[in-house]
């Protein structure tokens, strides 16, 4: 990405950040569901343009925040002339008074008194601290909001953002709220519960059709079949069905509230080692078995996973597709093995701070 001059009055850059790792199944979504260009995908920043900057851009499901781009580079140096080039650049490049009329256009300003807040986030090893990058991004914005606007906590009225990873930095305005990446359905939060965003990318992955039936064998919450509903809803290209079950009644009643507030899913106390479906009954199976951490005994983590996908495996439909996003892949791909199934894609990831695997694999027809 080199260093973006100040940004076209039509249409400005927005960026988006994701989960790492997700990079490219939020581009995808970006250029499919929203006709955006994307210019560059990676270390967990989506960079693009839409045809035109409107609400659709806080329903894309796969990210975890939007921005109206101020500013981005990928040279910063490490050194402490960074901050003065930060300094400048928020002062100088960004059109932040356009920024902020698009912002409002969006999302309108409160009767009350406006707010804003400035947001600084550091990974990597700088020769200054995410205080003096901080310090440099609110010495950029001087003057750019009026004195009757407070500086706010959570809930301000504009939040700017500055985001450094490594050489890279992005710097912009904030379209998304927290609504973006906790869903308002999600009312059960259940330790073991996938982040929605997470759950959206592996069902964009499924690629289910309308007419088709999706399994969550091990639904925990049933995040992964909300995502699959709210698909659906938004392509309005006719319903997926989706079906979930959990051998525990706790998760069960966790799902039931939470998809209550979806929409429609067949649920199902049960052991996925042994479902009561037919053969060849589903098109997709999109699923996050436990981790080996998460068992009482984590050696069990082979024979589980080994019964579960022998199962998955009878009632999967001929050329339908799995979704698995496991942390110990050798283990997964060990029990995969003897089912002759197509390998299609694997995509690292992080969950609850350790490295996982997304993984898509094809029936043979
Ligand atoms: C990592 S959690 C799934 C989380 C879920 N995707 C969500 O978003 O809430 C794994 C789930 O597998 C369930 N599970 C473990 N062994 C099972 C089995 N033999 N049959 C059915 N469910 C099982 C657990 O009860 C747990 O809810």
């Amino acid at each position: 990405m080199s260093r973006s001059r100040k940004a076209d009055r039509e249409s400005p850059a927005c960026y988006a950040l994701v989960h790492a790792g997700l990079e490219s199944v939020a581009a995808d979504e970006i250029t499919r569901d929203l006709g955006g260009e994307v210019k560059k995908a990676e270390k967990g920043v989506v960079v693009f343009r839409v045809p035109e900057v409107g609400p659709e851009l806080l329903r894309l499901r796969t990210i975890e925040d939007v921005f109206l781009m101020g500013w981005g580079t990928d040279s910063l140096t490490y050194r402490a002339e960074d901050l003065k080039s930060m300094r400048h650049w928020t002062a100088k490049d960004a059109d932040w008074k356009h920024l902020l009329s698009l912002h409002h256009a969006i999302r309108p300003k409160p009767k009350a008194k406006p707010s804003y807040r400035l947001v600084t986030q550091m990974g990597g090893s700088h020769a200054y601290r995410r205080v003096d990058a901080s310090k440099s991004l609110s010495q950029g914005l001087a003057g750019v909001f009026p004195d009757s606007w407070k500086p706010g906590e959570e809930n301000a009225t504009v939040e700017i953002w500055l985001t450094i990873r490594g050489r890279q930095a992005v710097c912009g305005l904030r379209l998304s709220d927290k609504t973006m990446r906790h869903r308002p359905y999600k009312v059960e939060h259940l330790p073991a519960s996938l982040r929605p965003t997470m759950a959206a990318a592996m069902v964009r992955l499924a690629g289910a059709a309308p007419g088709d039936i999706l399994l969550d064998p091990m639904c925990g919450a049933g995040t992964i079949l909300a995502e699959q509903i709210e698909l659906s809803k938004t392509r309005k290209a006719g319903r997926v069905e989706t079906w979930g079950g959990d051998r525990e009644m706790s998760m069960l009643r966790a799902a039931n509230s939470n998809l209550h507030r979806v929409g429609p899913a067949m649920l199902c106390h049960w052991d996925a080692r042994r479902l009561p479906l037919a053969r060849e009954s589903v098109d997709r199976i999109v699923c996050n078995p436990p981790f080996g951490k998460q068992l009482a005994s984590p050696e069990e983590i082979g024979p589980l996973y080994r019964a579960a996908l022998k199962e998955c495996h009878r009632v999967l439909r001929m050329g339908g597709r799995a979704v698995f996003l496991v942390s110990e892949p050798d283990v997964l791909r060990e029990a995969i093995k003897p089912l002759h199934w197509k390998a299609t894609r694997e995509m690292e990831v992080e969950v609850l701070g350790q490295p996982a695997m997304i993984g898509v694999w094809q029936k043979p027809e």
